[in-house]
């Protein structure tokens, strides 16, 4: 029997690439840009296995013109991208790569917090648009992360990640979520309600998966739940947050800022209200973006591409349902 046959949307790290080789017939999508969804459609017709980015929209139709597709590896830990309930019913195995991410992502988090808090971007635009001429008193004053409090909504690897390092700064912890609820303690948080985090908090960081629930799950009525001197940060999917409902909520003063890696959509256009605002900083989805995570990253879809190929069973699926 040949080798498999696997399309690849994106050029990979070589090393990944020459793994990749030794099991299976490659077509690698070398542009910069991705392939629109009519090009993977075709692309992948008699493929065995999709290797895809969260920029790839994979739903039913897609697959269904692949009959022979085994795996779809996803280069990402979310999955939002891709249709997995489509993929179960067709017994295709869906990869993703949890873990080797979370600590990177987490720092960027609290990077975004800091540079908001502390007001960086705009004190780079200060000193190059020729503003500092002297030390001042009261000028480019920030908000205080030390002993700040800090709402987590998701606690998730990469949410308990940064309660770890809000700890550090003797950061009062504040959690809601639906899920590892007896970490919460151990961490040094509180868990609360999706309210009292709201209005209590002096930042709030997102960590929950996009989901039908977490579309949206913060608009009009949770930021105006929240303090006029609090900070919003986005690290999880941008259509967690009511883009147009943020806009307003800054430019009223309703909130004081926000930190912004995720958008919706994406890229965000450079017309859009957000990018307006001096007390917006907005960042093109970088948080996992260190050499040696994207490098992990990479391998970890190889790995579960190359075990959907080969017949094995994905080492990080997300809907082992298919074994059963
Ligand atoms: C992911 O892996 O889901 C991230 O958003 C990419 O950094």
């Amino acid at each position: 029997m040949g080798k498999a046959k696997v399309f690849v949307t994106r050029r990979l790290p070589d090393a990944t690439l020459n793994r990749l080789v030794a099991h299976c017939e490659l077509e690698v999508w070398e542009d910069f840009l991705p392939p629109d969804y009519a090009t993977i459609r075709e692309k992948i017709r008699d493929r065995d296995g999709l290797l895809s980015l969260l920029t790839d929209r994979v739903d039913a139709r897609l697959m269904d013109a692949a009959p022979k597709l085994r795996v779809i590896s996803n280069l990402a830990v979310g999955y939002d991208n891709i249709d997995v309930d489509a993929a179960t019913e067709r017994r295709i195995p869906v990869g993703n790569t949890p873990g080797v991410l979370t600590e990177t992502t987490a720092d960027f988090a609290f990077a975004l917090l800091m540079a908001v808090a502390r007001r960086i971007p705009e004190a780079q635009t200060y000193i190059r648009d020729g503003n500092w001429r002297t030390w001042h008193p009261t000028v480019l004053s920030g908000q205080d992360i030390f002993g700040a409090t800090l709402g987590i909504i998701g606690f998730g690897r990469i949410g308990q990640a940064v309660a770890r390092r809000a700890r550090g700064f003797n950061m009062t912890i504040l959690v809601n979520t639906e899920e590892n609820k007896d970490k919460i303690q151990e961490i040094g948080g509180e868990e609360a309600s999706f309210e009292r985090v709201l209005s209590e908090s002096d930042f709030v960081s997102l960590h929950v998966p996009l989901t039908e629930t977490t579309q949206h799950m913060i608009g009009e009525r949770e930021l105006t739940l929240m303090k006029s001197s609090a900070t919003l940060i986005n690290t999880a999917r941008g259509s967690v947050v009511d883009g147009e409902a943020l806009h307003q909520a800054l430019d009223r003063g309703d909130i004081l800022a926000a930190g912004l890696d995720v958008t919706d959509p994406e890229p965000i256009p450079l017309e859009d209200p957000l990018l307006s605002l001096d007390n917006c900083l907005v960042v093109p989805h970088i948080a996992s973006a260190s050499v040696a995570t994207r490098a992990k990253m990479a391998d970890m879809a190889a790995d579960n591409l190359i075990a959907g190929v080969t017949g094995n069973r994905l080492p990080n699926c997300v809907n082992p349902d298919v074994y059963t």
